[in-house]
């Protein structure tokens, strides 16, 4: 028995009606959808619904699944004050996985498996992670956390909790875009963490609570943060030659480019190329969108590598005034539309996931009790 291939590349662990990649074609599809329809013409609500019931909603689908997400976003008091104790230096996604674990432990419901119970919690999940992140957000500095606006959408209430603005036209389509742009992807290494999590029966937010572990790393969504870090680094469009060629010649991984499944680029990096552009432009600061743009170029010419969705979301969530390390969390705001699509549909048709390890350690050895060894 092998078939062994290192990191799963290219293996087929599943069926799944949810998302499409063709990364020879750079083609993302939700649900039949291709990603471009969506931008400009739908809001992530209805893309999240899309992906939950596997159809668009018509209006009244959606003002009740509005409705619902809002009567959903009140913290519980217990999330709210463990928040405050959480030190100010620590780490926003780790705060994120520890509150969402927090949100099982409080949920009566938690551990109903039926599927109206799960999309219950679901929607609660969606409502309550960017008040999680807005409200620590605030509290590291201080703040009290502000209370959602009525009347607005996920994205930009998120804005307006984090920043006490509410975001111009611009801003809110952008990042509303963006969170569309990031809710889904087959199986990337956090949705399958949720997934083997729930074929063993473990409820959503255990299984939403491991995906947030996965996705914390630098090689998942913890790339936009050192995207970010990078251009803070180079700090001019002029240093971007001399600094990639250090870096490459030191053999860093370059954060923001290659990906395991697109070849001829990722689709979503188009779109916030654009993002990142105009907002850069209508702040009258392209220095961030520049130096993007020099180390695509580079990197391409250098290493045959393209962009990937984590490289321009970083200079567009800077320009909409995320904090750096936010920008992970929030990667899981939009995520978590589509591990909980996931988690659906492996519960709709469950077999444990338990795949197999070619075993390369020793064998036939002699034991040795404790007082016979060196
Ligand atoms: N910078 C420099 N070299 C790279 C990079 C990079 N970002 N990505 C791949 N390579 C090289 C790598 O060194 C290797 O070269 P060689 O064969 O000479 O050793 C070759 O390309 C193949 O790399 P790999 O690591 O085997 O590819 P993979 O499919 O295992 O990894 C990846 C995919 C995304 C982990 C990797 O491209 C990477 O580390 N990128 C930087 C981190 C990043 O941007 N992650 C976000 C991924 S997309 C969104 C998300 O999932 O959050």
């Amino acid at each position: 028995m092998s078939g062994f291939k290192a990191g799963l590349e290219d293996i087929v662990a599943l069926r799944s009606e949810i998302c499409f990649i063709d990364g020879q074609r750079r083609r993302l599809v939700y649900r039949g959808y291709d990603i471009g329809e969506f931008i400009g013409k739908a809001t992530f609500e209805e893309v999240v619904y899309l992906l939950w019931h596997g159809q668009l909603p018509n209006r009244a689908q959606l003002t009740a699944f509005r409705q619902q997400v809002a009567a959903a976003q009140e913290l519980p008091r217990e999330v709210t004050d463990l928040l405050r104790a959480c030190p100010k230096e620590s780490e926003p996604m780790a705060v994120l996985r520890t509150a969402v674990s927090a949100l099982g432990v409080l949920d009566p419901e938690a551990s109903s498996p039926d599927r109206e119970a799960n999309l219950r919690k679901a929607i609660r999940l969606l409502a309550r992670i960017p008040m999680i992140i807005a409200s620590f957000a605030r509290l590291r500095e201080g703040k009290e956390p502000l209370a959602p606006r009525a009347g607005l959408g996920l994205a930009a209430n998120f804005l307006y909790m984090l920043r006490d603005k509410e975001p111009d036209e611009l801003e809110w389509s952008i990042f509303d875009a963006a969170l569309i742009l990031h809710a889904d992807h087959e199986l990337n290494a956090s949705t399958f963490t949720a997934r083997v999590t729930a074929s063993t029966l473990a409820d959503l937010y255990s299984a939403i609570t491991a995906a947030i572990g996965a996705l914390k790393g630098p090689l998942h969504g913890g790339a936009n943060e050192q995207v970010m870090r990078t251009l803070m680094e180079i700090g001019d469009p002029s240093r971007v030659e001399p600094w990639l060629t250090q870096a490459l010649e030191n053999k860093q991984r370059i954060m923001g480019f290659g990906h395991r499944v697109y070849k001829t680029g990722d689709p979503r990096a188009d779109f916030l190329r654009q993002f990142s552009q105009k907002l850069g432009e209508a702040r009258g600061e392209t220095r961030w969108f520049e130096m993007s743009r020099r180390l695509e170029e580079l990197m391409y010419e250098r290493k045959g590598l393209y962009p990937n969705v984590d490289f321009y979301s970083a200079s567009t969530y800077y320009m909409l005034g995320i904090p750096v390390d936010l920008f992970t969390p929030v990667f899981a705001f939009s995520r978590v539309s589509g591990w909980s699509a996931h988690v659906l549909e492996q519960l709709a048709d469950n077999r444990l996931i338990r795949p197999r390890a070619e075993y390369v350690g020793p064998s036939e050895l002699t034991f040795r009790p404790l007082d016979e060894r060196d």
